[in-house]
């Protein structure tokens, strides 16, 4: 939605100031008098960039949406081997995802555009210190492990880079100053997304500056069109690379570009899969995968009433039980159809936030309540445009930790617990002795990813693992 509408002459000041009139927006110019040179041309850019009449269809849309569908059912689950499932069938699956690895089929992609808010973290999150014992930063943590996939399968993992314009530049400048964290610079990509204006509860866009109309960074479905419009998916299509790892940045226990997740995708020919795994309670506020119409869609939490929220099956288990964690493999042509069509096929949401603008006579105001609704996109949104979506239980403990709040739940507490105890975990599994009781263990995730990692350092006691292994100081192992 970034780009003027062709259609519309806008290429003359006052064509453009026209344009806006016409569709009730002249008054983000009402300060035009007031600005410098230098602020008029900002504004100027700023509002020939937008494409007015897509950004006030968005808005009218969203707040005519209803709710989705209502008749739908649990979607069918490929289950853990703990749960039922084939262990043959994860073996097959490991296999196959190792050989797309292995032929440079597979890229990563990170959704990194967020802005740390609930967090309250100055900076990208993505440069969050998280490492239990080192503070390795969430970055450095996820490029350990393309590092490491890169050497296990002998071809590079290209990894993907989003930002939004308010993280780009740090984001750039964190990784130059870590040399990109021993990856090779082409294969780090970085790409920014879209920005869309928010508007006030009568339809007005708004100012946040005189010179500047209020955007915000169109939601991680934004990722969707950003890889097209940056050019990501040619760079992709160039290397070869048809299948695409996503998942957001401030997961640390993510399975990057798990072997097993992408062979089920590509042997149930995908065109998008989504990992889940169990609620841990009726009420916890994630999105759960079911199938409506036939197709495979996330219902929102608020989308699922109380009733669909507490059935449970006759073992007592939640019906809707598969909560979505936010991490999907894609088959690039399929990110390529939706993208092009993405007005009709990822709608945008809309949520009341307070933003800060100006008054009348051009004063700051920052509200304490909502004064204006939000647009965001949504990647699983792109579910139902899918002709085949392959559906995985990962295990919640091993896979999904994310960093979300300052304290208490989804914390980087919790997360650094649950990283400290999954390390742990890989490290019994592999015989090696010397676990310190409840101090903490950090692994080098380039050199170790899993418990056939550990047990291919050939060693028997963490005191010969060198940097591989960390645990807290103090400890004799
Ligand atoms: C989201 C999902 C939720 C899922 C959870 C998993 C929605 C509405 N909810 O929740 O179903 O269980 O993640 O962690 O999607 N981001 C961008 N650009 C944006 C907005 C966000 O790149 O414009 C990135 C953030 O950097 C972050 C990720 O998207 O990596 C998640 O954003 P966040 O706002 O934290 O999502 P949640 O509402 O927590």
């Amino acid at each position: 939605m970034g780009r003027a509408h062709p259609q519309i002459e806008t290429g003359t000041l006052e064509a453009l100031r026209e344009h806006y009139d016409s569709h009730g927006q002249g008054h983000v110019f009402r300060f035009w008098d007031r600005l410098d040179a230098a602020g008029r041309e900002r504004l100027r850019t700023q509002a020939a960039a937008i494409d007015l009449p897509a950004v006030l269809r968005a808005h009218a849309a969203s707040a005519a949406a209803k709710p989705g569908a209502s008749d739908f059912e649990p979607a069918p689950v490929e289950r853990l081997p703990d749960h039922g499932g084939d262990p043959a069938q994860f073996e097959r699956a490991a296999e196959r995802g190792r050989a797309l690895l292995a032929a440079g089929r597979v890229a990563a992609c990170v959704v990194a555009g967020g802005q740390a808010t609930r967090l309250g973290f100055d900076g990208p999150k993505g440069t969050f210190p998280l490492g239990p014992l080192t503070g390795r930063s969430l970055f450095e943590l996820q490029a350990q492990k393309i590092r490491g996939l890169g050497r296990r399968h002998g071809r590079p993992l290209p990894w993907y880079v989003m930002t939004s314009p308010a993280t780009d530049a740090a984001t750039r400048g964190f990784f130059a100053r870590n040399a990109n964290f021993g990856l090779p610079r082409d294969d780090v990509v970085f790409f920014v997304q879209a920005t869309v204006p928010s508007a006030d509860f009568a339809g007005r866009l708004m100012l946040e500056r005189p010179d500047r109309i209020f955007e915000n960074p169109n939601g991680h479905g934004g990722v969707l069109t950003a890889l097209l419009d940056s050019g990501a998916l040619d760079d992709m299509d160039r290397r070869g690379i048809d299948t695409l790892f996503t998942y957001q940045v401030d997961n640390p226990l993510v399975r990057m570009a798990d072997p097993v997740y992408l062979g089920f995708h590509d042997a149930a020919r995908a065109d998008m899969s989504c990992k889940v795994v169990c609620k841990v309670d009726p009420a916890e506020k994630v999105g759960v995968v079911a199938r409506a119409g036939g197709r495979i869609r996330v219902i929102e939490y608020s989308e699922l009433d109380a009733e669909c929220r507490a059935a449970r099956d006759p073992a007592g288990n939640l019906v809707y039980w598969g909560g979505n964690i936010a991490i999907h493999v894609f088959a690039t042509a399929f990110v390529r159809r939706v993208a092009g069509d993405a007005e009709r096929l990822l709608p945008y949401h809309a949520s009341e936030k307070p933003i800060p603008t100006l008054d009348a006579g051009g004063r700051p105001v920052t509200p304490s309540r909502p004064n204006a609704r939000k647009l965001e996109r949504f990647v699983f949104d792109a579910l139902p445009a899918a002709k085949r979506v392959c559906v995985l239980e990962a295990n919640r403990c091993a896979e999904f930790s994310p960093v979300k709040n300052a304290e208490g739940p989804d914390s980087p507490e919790t997360a650094r617990r649950d990283l400290s105890a999954r390390a742990r975990a890989w490290i019994e599994a592999a015989g090696i002795e010397g676990i310190p009781g409840e101090r903490d263990v950090e692994v080098d995730h380039s050199l170790i990813d899993g418990p056939d990692d550990a047990r291919a350092l050939g060693i028997h006691r963490i005191s010969e693992a060198g940097n591989a292994i960390l645990t807290a100081p103090g400890v004799v192992s």
